[in-house]
């Protein structure tokens, strides 16, 4: 799916990106372009190094080699937060809030390097302090909003049911005005209804200009929803292609018949 404004040059760019654990390599050489504009999905076998991949794309963990870059920026050896702070987010295949927070809180704690962050702002700079507070809770606000949370901004996190955690997920990470969404299986343990939602609230905000990358089992959705769809086996990207031509492959075929409900 394509939106306007989109550029010819890839958002993400990944060369040649490999990860060892050990004797196992699970990512092995992956060259792979995101491009701007685009739900891009990101599908392959257990095992075959999805969820490492977004590790390494998130800074979560360093790559054994290879090179990362997002808007021509490398990124390589950056922490996750520098990179999140780049525009750059995922969300946690199993989702991690602060369950003792509010929804709300949740988010003011995502929000961007605030003044308050530097401690002693708080007397030199406070009414700096007190303006991005204000922005940052409007900004919380709108998201909630976004993400059919608008009611539960004083729930706390853990009381939300799994769904609603992978809408705070996503909520979570506009709080940063993010350019690239990395997803991983945002609907696994997800009840259809709140699937749908979810669904179009992504698709919602890829017409407002951000571009995904999602990692999903039901291929269903990842038929529906992506274009393109990267295949991942054993580490590698195997193939790259619209949605008709990866569910025609042989080897998509082979992988999935028997593994994914249809
Ligand atoms: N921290 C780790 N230490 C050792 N092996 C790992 C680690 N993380 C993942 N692996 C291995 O790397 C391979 C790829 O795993 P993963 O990226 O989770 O695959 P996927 O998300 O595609 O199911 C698997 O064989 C897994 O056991
Ligand atoms: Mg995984």
């Amino acid at each position: 799916m394509q939106a306007a404004g989109s550029s010819a040059s890839p958002l993400l760019c990944l060369r040649g990106v490999s990860r060892r654990f050990g004797s196992l390599c699970a990512v092995d050489g992956v060259d792979l372009d995101v491009m701007a504009g685009r739900i891009t999905g990101l599908i392959g076998p257990n095992g075959a190094g999805k969820t490492t991949l977004f590790n390494l794309i998130a800074g979560t963990l360093a790559p054994s080699a290879g090179e990362i870059r997002f808007e021509g920026r490398r990124m390589n050896g950056l922490t996750p937060e520098r990179v999140f702070h780049h525009g750059l987010a995922r969300t946690f295949q199993v989702p991690r809030p602060f369950a003792q927070m509010t929804v709300l809180e949740n988010l003011m704690l995502a929000a961007e390097r605030q003044a308050g962050e530097r401690f002693w702002n708080n007397w030199i700079r406070p009414g700096v302090v007190a303006a991005e507070e204000r922005a940052a809770r409007d900004r919380a606000f709108a998201v909630l909003e976004v993400c059919a949370l608008a009611d539960k901004a004083s729930n706390l996190a853990g009381e939300l049911s799994g769904g609603q955690q992978k809408l705070l997920e996503l909520a979570r990470v506009l709080m940063i005005e993010p350019r690239l969404i990395l997803l991983d299986e945002p609907g696994a343990g997800v009840n259809p209804a709140l699937l749908d939602t979810l669904i179009e609230r992504v698709q919602r905000l890829h017409r407002s200009g951000i571009a995904f990358l999602v990692i999903e089992h039901n291929m269903d959705l990842v038929m529906s929803v992506c274009d393109p769809v990267i295949v991942m086996m054993q580490g590698r990207v195997i193939l790259s292609g619209s949605p008709d031509t990866v569910r025609a492959d042989p080897r998509v075929v082979d992988a999935y018949l028997g593994e994914v409900p249809v």
